[in-house]
């Protein structure tokens, strides 16, 4: 039987994969991961027969994809600020926008001379380790309620050599008691538990503890913002992610925490994306 050809099997997945938005990179990244090469390697050798196995393999990655399952967790990767992560469906596929509330945090970070910095429920440790590659002199303390995630987490920071990050199992601020930090930064769950955008496909292979926080979404943050000023210097930081649409209730919920200067932060879509306040000096 005559074998088909990269470019031949490349073209066929893509046509498959009927449930993604971006079917092209989903069908390049799964042959990719099932043949262990990389770009140029696929691009030169588009003509080539390829093994009847790496077929089937393929074959039945498209079907778990059409099924839901997002592609980071069937190839165990997922690129954050240019580093590849190790991913699983323990932890949260860490997403585009975060990137903007690791800009936030560099921008703030840059008026303290060797920043402490918090993260709270750091999943895959994606945020953690951006900011430890980008201030290698910070000292970074990341937390996660889920002790898979911290298995990820640990995974990655080792590949990724951050020495001067230290994770804990902690519930929110739990354990933290008497620390102080120059910044606190979270990307914590924040849809409301009825939200219909949680019948995505690609939300139900997800964690829930990573999604979905109270009625209107908002119940992780009311909790970090009320604590948080007990754990920050004064003049220090709280950066937040939150929903495309919850920037203005953020917003109230730092002011009546008596934070100051507080604003928000867009993301590349043009949403409000990350709210910030200041502890008063
Ligand atoms: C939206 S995910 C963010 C993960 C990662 N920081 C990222 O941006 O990709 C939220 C994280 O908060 C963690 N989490 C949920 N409830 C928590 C709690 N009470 N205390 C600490 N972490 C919590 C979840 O386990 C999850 O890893």
């Amino acid at each position: 039987m005559q074998r088909l050809k990269i470019r031949e099997l490349l073209h066929w997945s893509s046509r498959s994969l009927v449930n993604s938005s971006s079917p092209d990179i989903d069908a390049w990244a799964l042959l990719k991961f099932v043949l262990q090469v990389d770009d140029a390697w696929l691009i030169a050798n588009e003509q080539t027969p390829i093994d009847p196995q790496h077929e089937a393999r393929i074959r039945k990655l498209v079907d778990f994809r059409n099924s839901g399952v997002p592609v980071a967790y069937l190839t165990n990767s997922r690129q954050f600020w240019s580093k590849d992560l190790h991913v699983n469906s323990r932890v949260l596929v860490p997403r585009p926008e975060t990137e903007t509330l690791v800009e936030a945090v560099l921008n703030t970070a840059r008026s303290f001379l060797s920043p402490t910095i918090l993260e709270l429920g750091t999943g895959s440790g994606a945020i953690a380790i951006a900011l430890s590659t980008e201030i290698p002199h910070a000292e970074i303390t990341a937390t996660d309620l889920s002790r898979d995630a911290l298995a990820i987490a640990k995974i990655n920071l080792g590949r990724h050599n951050c020495a001067n990050v230290k994770l804990m199992e902690a519930d929110w601020f739990s354990g933290l008691e008497g620390r102080k930090f120059h910044l606190i930064c979270s990307n914590p769950p924040y849809i409301a538990r009825n939200d219909p955008h949680l019948e995505a496909p690609e939300l139900q292979h997800e964690p829930e503890s990573a999604l979905v926080s109270g009625e209107d979404g908002l119940d992780a943050i009311r909790q970090i913002v009320s604590e948080s000023s007990g754990y920050l210097h004064p003049g220090g930081w709280l950066v937040l992610e939150h929903a495309y649409d919850q920037a203005m209730q953020v917003q109230s919920i730092m002011n009546n925490a008596r934070f100051v200067d507080v604003h928000s932060e867009k993301d590349l879509m043009d949403h409000d994306r990350v709210s910030l306040g200041r502890r008063p000096e």
